[in-house]
């Protein structure tokens, strides 16, 4: 029998869908055929990419939740299930991310993204439960290179995407026997994104993590939803439990020096804060 990545008629549900990365994937499943869903906190966000879903043929649908209320998160994804039934798929990529180094960083400021990646992930997946089809559905959690790899100015974000990586590993082992297979993707330097606005924000940041990628380019988001689409398929079906970078091998050179360079950007902007 020949396999294919053709998701018509399957649920995909995509928390944080609404720019970037996420919402790359959120597109290249509805070029696939698939019934979307997306969520945000902004109401405009969520209209512009539903719109822009329904533009490549697809059935779509929106709301917003802020990640870190679970009963909106809950509230959310019982409309998603009441139009398009179970779901097939659950992408859950909000997240937070600034550099500050601890001495530097509030507790109001750590507690933020812990928040929004720790314990939105953990609603996203609790909500999501109930809700998937068993067997069969496949969860996907967006980390990042920070899950293993240590970065100064970025206390706050490896804590929480190692945090996200062990939901990931530990809902793994507890819903394989339900037929549900969860794993993480880990985007490397992703051209055009929130993510590298923040941290590569000038062109010699871009040159410093462009000379760390072993491929010699940027990603883009259609390559990080292209891995989602396998894991996602039959050609992932025996795939559970892992963490997936998807970044061209910047990890292997620890991100091209960019805890280094984080660290000084921390201090610039501590300094120009006074
Ligand atoms: P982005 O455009 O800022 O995407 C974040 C998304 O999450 C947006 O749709 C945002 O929409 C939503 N969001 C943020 N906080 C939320 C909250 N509290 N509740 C609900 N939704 C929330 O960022 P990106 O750079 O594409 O990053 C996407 C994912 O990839 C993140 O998980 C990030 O950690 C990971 N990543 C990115 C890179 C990169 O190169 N960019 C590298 C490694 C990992 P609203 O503002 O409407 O809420
Ligand atoms: N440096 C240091 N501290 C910062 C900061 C920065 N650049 N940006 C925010 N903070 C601190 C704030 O000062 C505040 O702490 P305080 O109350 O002690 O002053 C705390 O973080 C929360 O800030 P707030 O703006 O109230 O949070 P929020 O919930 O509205 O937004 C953020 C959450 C801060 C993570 C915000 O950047 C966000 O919404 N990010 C989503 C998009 C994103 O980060 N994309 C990239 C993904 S890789």
């Amino acid at each position: 029998m020949t396999m294919s990545m053709d998701f018509t008629g399957k649920v995909v549900v995509v928390i944080g869908g609404t720019s970037g990365i996420n919402r790359g994937i959120a597109e290249r499943f509805a070029e696939h055929g698939a019934k979307v869903a997306v969520a945000s906190r902004k109401q405009d966000k969520v209209d512009d990419t539903v719109a822009a879903l329904r533009r490549l043929g697809g059935e779509a649908m929106g709301f917003t939740a802020d990640v870190r209320e679970a009963e909106a998160v809950d509230a959310g994804m019982q409309a998603v299930h009441e139009r398009f039934g179970p779901f097939d798929v659950v992408v859950s990529g909000a997240a937070g991310n600034f550099p500050a180094l601890a001495n530097d960083l509030s507790w109001n400021g750590f507690k933020s993204v812990v928040d929004i990646d720790v314990r939105g992930t953990f609603h996203v997946m609790k909500a999501a439960f109930p809700r998937l089809r068993k067997p069969g559905a496949s969860v996907i959690n967006i980390s990042a290179p920070q899950s293993f790899l240590p970065m100064q100015a970025q206390v706050h974000v490896c804590a929480a995407k190692a945090g996200v990586d062990m939901i990931t590993r530990t809902l793994a082992v507890e819903w394989g026997p339900s037929g549900v297979r969860v794993n993480s993707v880990v985007p490397g330097p992703i051209d055009g994104t929130e993510g590298m606005a923040r941290l590569a924000p000038d062109a010699g940041a871009r040159r410093r993590a462009l000379a760390g990628v072993p491929l010699g380019r940027f990603g883009a988001p259609v390559d990080v939803a292209n891995v989602c689409l396998f894991l996602a398929s039959d050609f992932g079906s025996y795939v559970s439990g892992t963490v997936i970078p998807v970044d061209g091998g910047w990890a292997q050179t620890g991100c091209g020096g960019m805890s280094d360079y984080l660290g000084n950007l921390a201090v610039q902007g501590a300094a120009g804060r006074g």
